[in-house]
């Protein structure tokens, strides 16, 4: 073993005990998870057994490929363990209250993922529980996937103040943590949606706060063109979230002009990446063309989920030191 596997580092903590929404973290807080992420992403074996004995439940409602899976892996790469509770039906809070499962659950696990539809049931596990609560994705934001987000972004240009990302699309879970964690990190954000389908009043104010704090500025607009103009990154999600399938098939009319296109690609600065969230409907809100692209990160993204979420699972649920 090298000298760097043997050395046991010292981990500062963050300023909140759970994550449920972009809103709960500070700048420094960010700071601190990407950096212990870019020490975890370079040496993954010094960190095997950060979590050594510590057992994570990861509670979910909707389907998913990414955050079960990175969730899982990241915990027995540090040493943990992961049990999936699949919440599909019943819901959580059906069978018995959230609180029961809360005061359950922390009399024999280290900490708690929980995928829901209402994000009042993520704060009400937390509430509720003495043990760390991360929120995997609420219909009103997903953390995790904006952190990893920015990571990435981080990487591919050496720096996130200053740069801007434009957003287009639905302003749903996705737009919102891109939103109000960009905002926090001095990246502008521009969100381009259908009349009707913007974000929600408090993310747009939330991060036009933060963004005053740090030279960002958040812009709304209804032209995609004018929102990609000049943008380092385009960003789109899917036009129908999951528990919006009943809606597919009119949204998909209502948001035909947002598709992401090569003539879309050429209104953003030349060196812009593509961005998404995944799963994604090629042909929908993304050509096969720009997704499939040298320009597009998007597994670089899905990759790098594994690198923050162990990082931020360290943070929350270790003992302080690795
Ligand atoms: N991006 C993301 O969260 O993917 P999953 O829905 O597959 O977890
Ligand atoms: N907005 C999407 C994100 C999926 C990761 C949804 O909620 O389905």
């Amino acid at each position: 073993m090298s000298t760097v596997m043997n050395a046991v580092e010292k981990i500062e903590r963050l300023g909140v005990s759970d994550l449920l929404s972009d809103r709960d973290l500070t700048r420094s807080d960010l700071n601190l998870i990407f950096q212990l992420a870019q020490n975890i992403k370079s040496s993954p074996r010094s960190y095997a057994r950060a979590l050594e004995g510590k057992q994570l439940a990861m509670i979910f409602e909707k389907p998913s490929l990414r955050t079960r899976v990175t969730f899982e892996v990241g915990m027995t790469g540090l040493g943990g363990h992961a049990i999936y509770l699949d919440h599909a039906k019943p819901r959580l809070g059906e069978r018995e209250s959230i609180r029961d499962v809360a005061r359950n659950l922390e009399r024999w696990v280290d900490g708690i993922v929980a995928r829901t539809f209402a994000h009042s049931a993520v704060t009400e596990l937390a509430e509720n529980a003495s043990i760390p609560v991360i929120n995997a994705l609420t219909d009103l934001c997903h953390p995790c996937q904006a952190i990893g987000d920015y990571f990435t972004l981080g990487e591919k240009f050496g720096k996130l103040k200053g740069l801007k990302l434009a957003f287009i699309g639905d302003g749903n879970n996705m737009c919102h943590s891109l939103m109000v964690t960009g905002a926090k990190l001095g990246v502008s954000v521009n969100v381009a949606t259908p009349n009707g389908f913007e974000p929600k009043p408090e993310f747009v104010e939330d991060a036009k706060a933060c963004a005053r704090r740090t030279g960002a500025k958040i812009q709304l607009f209804h032209d995609p063109v004018e929102a990609a103009r000049g943008a380092n990154a385009v960003y789109t999600d899917v036009w129908a979230s999951m528990g919006q399938e009943y809606a597919a098939h009119i949204r998909a009319q209502v948001f035909a002009p947002f598709q992401v296109t090569s003539e879309l690609m050429a209104a953003a600065d030349p060196g812009a990446v593509f961005m998404h969230c995944l799963p994604a409907h090629r042909g929908q809100e993304v050509t096969g063309e720009v997704i499939d692209s040298p320009y597009s990160i998007v597994y670089d993204q899905a990759e790098n989920r594994l690198h923050v979420q162990k990082a931020l699972m360290i943070l929350l649920m270790g003992n302080g030191h690795a």
